[in-house]
Parts: structure tokens; C-alpha cells; sequence
């Protein structure tokens, strides 16, 4: 029996494995020094002023939105096609999502789209870097801006790609991360928010910790004793402890090796791939440069199911990203409708995701390509 090939997968060597060794000899496991070397290797990365660690790609997303000062009565534009937790977590702050639809090449937002449906309730746009390939900033910031909205960047795909020779996490307003194991570099768990809007950065970094405060000069009862800490604000604790920042700090260092892997399974699957009829494969615009996370194939023809079907059958572990996130019954049973982002719609019946990772080996690339051919010759 053949082994079978996951659609991601981490990449962990001994420098890995020793830095995390390291952090459980030391004396803090949480809430010590590592978090905020992290914090500044991520921003750095980010091009970025400060980011703040938290507990996963969700719980940067829910820091980021209640930093952002969402809360109800206001709206918060999503694209149909990324994971749920770009809009569960606005919702979760009392926002009502709006769904825009997506561009039909990259699978990202689609900037007419955010125009379309901006007004003055609009609190923040959300745009998701999908596959890794950046979204198109450029012309959604200025149409955030026009109402006076943040825009936030689920770059949950996308640490380490580039826009216009520019960063992912220098782009937008605010930007989320998540290091989840199949993402372009781990903490197990774990997320950041990153800004160069220090108020934000207060806040989300409150949010992160209960929104405590400790600063006598800023508390409302100084007095009460050396002991005393305070809340203001709600929050909740979305800390991402110093053992997984560790790991983190040792992945950041191979970051740039991981993206050259990821770049060449790319390249290599184009090459493989690209005279299949009735196929689709991704494309990359001129002015960036992904760092991939994804490979999404479109499977025209209505076939889609079936060649999903096949090929985990054949021990090849591909996926579908994403179901439109109102077709999810939560999102229904409050009175969306499908057909209303028909782009989007589209893409999640052809698409699915084969296996892409830094560490894929060429010969079980091979099989993956092997596979598709054949059941689409
Ligand atoms: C686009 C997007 N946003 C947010 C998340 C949430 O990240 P996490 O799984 O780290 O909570 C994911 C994770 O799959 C994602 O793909």
C-alpha cells in the first residue's frame, strides 16, 4: 500500500525541535521574553511597526476586528470564498456581514464588488490573500477609505508574499496571520495581528489579555494596592505562549527556504498539469510574488467531485477551499441566499486543493500529477 500525501503539511527540523527545547528549560513557558522576540521577528517580516502574538489565525482575527472597534449595528464586508472564520468572528462582535464575490482568476475580492456595497455603516473590509496570492490592496484601501472604514487583511495564506514589492502585513490597515501546521510557517497553533497604528496595536494587545491594565498612571482606583489590575474593556486570553513562539522565532529563520520549496511544487505542477484539458490552474498577476499555500485546481466540466473522490482514493489527501461561507446553515437561517455571489459560488464547485508544502517530495508530486492526468485524460 502506497503512503498516503496530505494537502499540507509543517515542516519541522532539529533547529525547530531545539529552540522548543530550549523554551521549556527557560524559566518562562508563558508570558516571558520570547513572545515579544517573536513579536518583533513577525513584524519585521510583516514590514510592519509591531504585531501581537495570539493563540490562532481566528483569535487574530477577533482581536483585530474588536481592536478595529467593531461591534453591533455595524457592518463588516467579507468575501464569499474564504474560511468562516473571517466573518463568524465579526459576527461573533454583533457586525452584520456583507458578502462581496470574488475576481474570477485569483479567487480574491473583488474591489467593484467592496464599492458596490461600502455606505456608512461599512466598519471594516475584509479582504483574504487567498492561496497566498495577495489581494488587491491597492484599490480596496482607497475604497475603505472613502467611508471612513479599516481595511483588514486575512493574510491567514500569505506571510512572506509580496505586492508591488511590498510586504503582506505593510498593506493593509490591519493585518491577521495564522500558523496553523499547513500554513507557510507553524507555531501549532497560534496568530498575530500586526499594524502600524499604535492605538490598534494598544488595543489588540489589551484584547489579547483580558484587557487588564496595570499602569497605575492609567487606572481608575491607583490606590488599591501594588496587587491592583483593572479592567476597562472587555477581553479574553489569546496568548500565545513562549514555548510556541520559540518554535515560531526557529521557522522564521527558514521562511525564505520554505517559500523557494513552495515556489518550486508551483512551478512544477504548472509544468505538469498545464496541457490537461478541462483543468484550470492558478495565476499569478505580474506585480506579486506569493509565497503559495494553496494549489487550486478548477475542475470544469461538472467533474469535480469526481476527480476529488478519485484521487483520495488513491491516498491522495486533497481538499476543497472554501465553501461559500453564507451557504454555511448559520449564515442561512439569518436570511442568506444562495446565488448571491455567483463568482464565488462557481469557484467552490470546481475547485480543489492539491497537496502543497514546503517539504513535498518530487516523487509524490509526480503521483499527484500522475493522478489528475490521468483521470481527466
Ligand atoms: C483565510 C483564513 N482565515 C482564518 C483562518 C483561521 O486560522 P486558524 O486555523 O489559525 O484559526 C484560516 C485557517 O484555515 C484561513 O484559511
Amino acid at each position: 500500500m502506497t503512503h498516503s500525501i496530505p494537502y499540507g503539511h509543517q515542516s519541522i527540523d532539529d533547529s525547530d525541535i531545539e529552540a522548543v527545547a530550549e523554551a521549556l528549560r527557560g524559566d518562562w513557558l508563558t508570558t516571558g521574553p520570547t513572545v515579544a522576540a517573536f513579536e518583533r521577528q513577525i513584524a519585521a517580516v510583516a514590514g510592519a511597526t509591531d504585531s501581537v502574538a495570539v493563540t490562532s489565525g481566528t483569535a487574530a482575527l477577533h482581536t483585530a476586528y474588536a481592536a478595529a472597534g467593531v461591534s453591533s449595528g455595524d457592518q463588516v464586508i467579507v468575501p464569499a470564498l474564504t474560511f468562516a472564520a473571517t466573518a463568524s468572528t465579526a459576527s461573533l462582535l454583533g457586525a452584520e456581514i456583507v458578502f462581496a464575490d470574488v475576481q474570477e482568476d485569483t479567487g480574491n475580492i473583488d474591489p467593484d464588488a467592496v464599492s458596490a456595497l461600502t455606505n456608512e455603516r461599512t466598519a471594516v473590509v475584509a479582504a483574504v490573500d487567498f492561496a497566498g496570492h495577495p489581494a488587491e490592496i491597492d484599490e480596496l484601501l482607497p475604497a475603505a477609505r472613502a467611508v471612513g472604514a479599516v481595511l483588514l487583511e486575512d493574510a491567514a495564506h500569505s506571510i512572506g508574499s509580496t505586492y508591488r514589492g511590498r510586504p503582506v502585513g505593510s498593506l493593509a490597515d490591519v493585518t491577521t496571520f495564522s500558523f496553523f501546521p499547513t500554513k507557510n510557517l507553524t507555531t501549532t497553533e497560534g496568530g498575530a495581528v500586526v499594524s502600524d497604528d499604535s492605538a490598534l496595536i494598544t488595543a489588540a494587545r489589551s484584547f489579547r489579555s483580558h484587557g487588564l491594565v496595570r499602569d497605575p498612571a492609567l487606572q481608575r482606583f491607583p490606590d488599591e494596592g501594588a496587587w491592583h489590575q483593572e479592567i476597562h474593556h472587555l477581553g479574553l486570553n489569546y496568548r500565545l505562549p513562549d514555548v510556541l513562539c520559540a518554535l515560531g522565532l526557529s521557522q522564521i529563520r527558514r521562511l525564505a527556504d520554505f517559500k523557494a520549496s513552495r515556489a518550486r511544487a508551483f512551478d512544477r505542477y504548472i509544468e505538469g498539469l498545464q496541457d490537461v484539458g478541462g483543468l484550470r490552474l492558478p495565476i499569478k498577476r505580474d506585480h506579486v510574488d506569493p509565497m503559495w499555500h494553496l494549489f487550486p485546481i478548477r475542475v470544469q466540466d461538472g467533474r469535480r467531485r469526481e476527480v476529488f473522490d478519485r484521487l483520495r482514493a488513491q491516498g491522495i489527501l486533497v481538499q476543497v477551499n472554501y465553501i461559500p461561507v453564507y451557504w454555511h446553515p448559520y449564515y442561512e437561517d439569518l436570511g442568506y441566499r444562495r446565488g448571491q455571489c455567483p463568482v464565488a459560488e462557481r469557484y467552490y464547485s470546481e475547485e480543489i486543493s492539491l497537496p502543497m508544502y514546503a517539504n513535498l517530495a518530487t516523487d509524490d508530486q509526480d503521483r499527484v500529477i500522475d493522478a489528475v492526468r490521468s483521470i481527466l485524460a
